[in-house]
């Protein structure tokens, strides 16, 4: 099962994912990281900034795990625009080695294959970051996703467009379709850590990490994973049922462990 850490809040689940990276970093000067967008890993990129400033981060690659389909690259929602301004930038990445799904049309028929490709190319995921989306969406695997996808096109739900309308000017913005990692895509990274937060995702959280395996809730497919770490606050964790297990377990973590 995963390994689920409840924390106070967003800002010290940034902290402790920050750490986790920076360790990971300095083993390994190349690590590759799976980048997630959204609200959830901002409190992550945040912390970066500091841990990461001074240190030789040139190496450092990444892949995002969607794109919508047809938005232009430079629109200020397009996921490229977004990871290069939440995480390229203030942490001085070097934007060739930070990958983005395509989305543009012209070329979606063979963007997924092109993808998963160069994430094997590269050696794969090292630390993949995750949020989950309210109908327990990973990536952009909505409901119904197989546990084997691969990076594909899928079609957003209207609850997900209705969620990611503050982003846009209206829900009619939204794109409707997406280019996201499989789950199968997602379960070969050697980390995954999924972070959540506010009591709109305890319910998801929840099928997650105790509810069946189920393509109903894509999000479960990361009880198959050998490393997943969760991390969440009281808000998202309330409906947990080993909560105080839990709790339990990671204050009698030995130090040297890590997440
Ligand atoms: C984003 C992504 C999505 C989001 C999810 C939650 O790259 O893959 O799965 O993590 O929609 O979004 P927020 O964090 O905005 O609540």
């Amino acid at each position: 099962m995963a390994e689920v850490v409840i924390v106070e809040n967003a800002e010290a689940a940034g902290a402790l994912v920050a750490t986790e990276i920076v360790e990971l970093i300095d083993r390994r000067q190349d690590a590759v990281l799976g980048l997630a967008t959204g609200s959830t890993p901002l409190p992550v990129y945040q912390a970066l900034r500091s841990r990461l400033a001074g240190r030789d981060v040139s190496q450092v690659r990444g892949f995002a795990l969607d794109e919508y389909v047809g938005i232009d690259p430079s629109h200020p929602e397009s996921y490229r625009s977004v990871i290069t301004r939440e995480v390229v930038e203030p942490l001085g990445l070097d934007p060739k080695r930070i990958h983005v799904p395509n989305g543009a049309e012209a070329t979606i028929q063979h963007a997924g294959e092109d993808y998963d490709a160069a994430i094997a190319a590269a050696g794969g995921v090292d630390l993949q970051i995750l949020g989950i989306g309210t109908d327990g969406h990973i990536g952009f695997n909505e409901p119904g996703s197989s546990f084997a996808s691969r990076t594909r096109v899928k079609t957003l739900t209207e609850q997900t467009r209705e969620d990611n309308a503050r982003f846009f000017d209206s829900i009619d913005d939204v794109p409707m379709h997406c280019i996201t990692q499989g789950l199968g895509t997602i379960l070969e990274a050697r980390h995954l850590v999924l972070l959540a937060f506010g009591e709109g995702k305890a319910e998801a959280v929840a099928g997650a990490v105790e509810g069946p395996l189920t393509a109903l809730l894509p999000g479960s497919a990361i009880q198959l994973h050998p490393h997943a770490t969760v991390v969440v606050d009281e808000a998202a964790a309330s409906k947990l049922q080993l909560a105080d297990y839990y709790r339990y377990t990671f204050a009698n973590k030995p130090s040297w462990q890590g997440i």
